[in-house]
């Protein structure tokens, strides 16, 4: 077992620090924040995340995690050094490095000999090269211990996020020439590879990928761009779908089963949000064009994404045909469900464009009850689905939450004024609404 430093403890750190420390390393969570290490350490975890409050006390119990918010402490002893710190957008597209230049700044002092730096943000291509300069300009005398630098990309799913640490269809791992980083970091995954922990499935052990790398920072940056430009193809189909009077709730499935398309990521309805996709897509544009090269595809998938939210609005003024005055509930405000996240959201932005056109709106979340973003918008955040739909001339459904996919419809129809259901997420039975005398508008139908 492994000494581990995580450097950053937002969302990635955390489920690093607490999965690695479960699986039997001794870990240490560094954040430059004293009050965030302060709260970890009393085992308050500042996000939502199914699973990881009950990971987090058994680690913190075991003695084998604990946090800091001094560099050197958490350093000096650390075989390995996990950055896991956000890399927001910044200017032109390209992601904001900011924090990771000072992440990796902050531990050069201290690094031991043989240390291995790993890159777990998600950054650009040629970040591995430029962490280890960094690490090198800032050590005292310009000739430090030696160490590796590795990047070792994350694909966690926000609300199965420890599934996907745990069970993982494959761990990427970059490294140098030589490669003797990279050993480190796989010896550190052993019992995830070779699914050897309580509850692990042994039948199905996960791919262990090597590559250079600027492949592993470039396959992270492909793979979120393939899954967004699926959802917006599925959702392209859906719109063709509704032209000719074809159902995409027959079409996508049907694609789907075909093994060399399968059938994850074809949801179709009001489109992709969160903190990831749009960024990382919006990062992979302005990294062609620093190179000359303008994708098409890839400014295609946000056309098309943004395009579905604001069909929302064309689709109740079709219904309504007036917007202004009329009492419309927005069921979810999360990104998605399973997660307090609204970076992104498109409920929020749904929410927005219903208040620039006049309507008076209340939301509901089964998590999210308070929404700063939306300071400036007077949206009435309502205790249950049926409050938000109190005298409502229409519902939109905006997340996919199972409390909404199974709603008691014939109550929500008694709260509303209207009938009008509109199904972003495509998780009402049309039937069952009919029954209980509504009437459901969807997407690809
Ligand atoms: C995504 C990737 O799935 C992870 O592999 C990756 O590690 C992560 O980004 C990241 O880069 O950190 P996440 O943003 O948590 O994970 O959420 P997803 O489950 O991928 O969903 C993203 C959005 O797509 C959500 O708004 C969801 O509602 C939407 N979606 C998803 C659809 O509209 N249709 C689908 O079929 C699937």
């Amino acid at each position: 077992m492994a000494n581990v430093a995580v450097v950053g403890t937002g969302y990635v750190g955390s489920v690093t620090a607490v999965c690695l420390s479960w699986l039997g390393h001794e870990v240490v969570g560094f954040d430059t924040n004293p009050a965030r290490a302060d709260q970890l350490a009393a085992g308050e975890l500042p996000l939502y995340e199914p699973g990881l409050q009950e990971k987090l006390d058994e680690a913190i119990e075991t003695g084998r995690l604990r946090f800091t918010a001094d560099a050197a402490d958490a350093a000096r002893e650390a075989d390995v050094i996990f950055l896991c710190v956000g890399t927001p957008t910044g200017l032109g597209g390209m992601p904001d490095m900011s924090q990771v230049q000072s992440a990796a700044h902050g531990v050069a002092p201290y690094l031991k000999p043989g240390a291995v730096v790993v890159n777990k943000s998600t950054v650009p291509v040629g970040s591995g090269n430029w962490v280890r300069t960094i690490i090198e300009e800032a050590q005292p005398t310009g000739d430090g211990p030696p160490f590796h630098v590795v990047s070792n990309p994350e694909f966690l799913r926000e609300g199965a996020a420890l599934e996907d640490f745990l069970f993982p269809d494959r761990i990427v791992l970059g490294g140098e020439e030589g490669g003797e980083g990279v050993q480190i970091v796989a010896s550190l995954y052993e019992r995830v590879l070779s699914q050897d922990f309580p509850g692990g499935d042994p039948s199905v052990k996960p791919g262990l990928v090597l590559t250079d790398l600027p492949s592993a920072e470039m396959v992270k940056y492909a793979a979120n761009a393939f899954l967004a430009t699926k959802i917006s193809f599925a959702n392209e189909i859906a719109n063709i779908c509704e032209l000719v009077g074809a159902d995409a709730r027959q079409v996508l499935p049907a694609i789907g089963a075909d093994s060399r398309i399968g059938p994850k990521f074809l949801q179709h309805g009001i489109g992709w949000g969160g903190s990831c996709f749009g960024k990382d897509v919006q990062a992979l544009i302005a990294t062609g064009l620093d190179y000359g090269y303008g994708s098409q595809i890839l400014r295609a998938t946000v056309e098309v994404n943004q395009s579905q939210r604001a069909a929302v609005i064309r689709k109740l003024q079709a219904e309504l045909k007036t917007i202004k005055g009329r009492r419309i509930a927005v069921l979810g405000l999360a990104f998605k469900p399973g997660t307090d996240d609204r970076r992104d959201a498109p409920a929020l932005e749904i929410i927005r464009r219903l208040h620039t056109a006049g309507a008076v709106v209340s939301a509901y979340d089964p998590i999210v009850k308070d929404v700063p973003e939306l300071e400036d918008v007077p949206v009435r955040i309502a205790s249950n689905a049926y409050d938000a739909a109190d005298r409502a001339d229409a519902v939109v459904v905006a997340t996919e939450w199972d409390e909404f996919a199974f709603i008691d419809l014939a109550k929500l129809a008694e709260h509303m004024k209207g009938t009008l259901l509109l199904d972003g997420r495509g998780v009402i039975s049309e039937s069952d609404a009919d029954v209980a005398g509504l009437k459901v508008t969807g997407f690809g139908w």
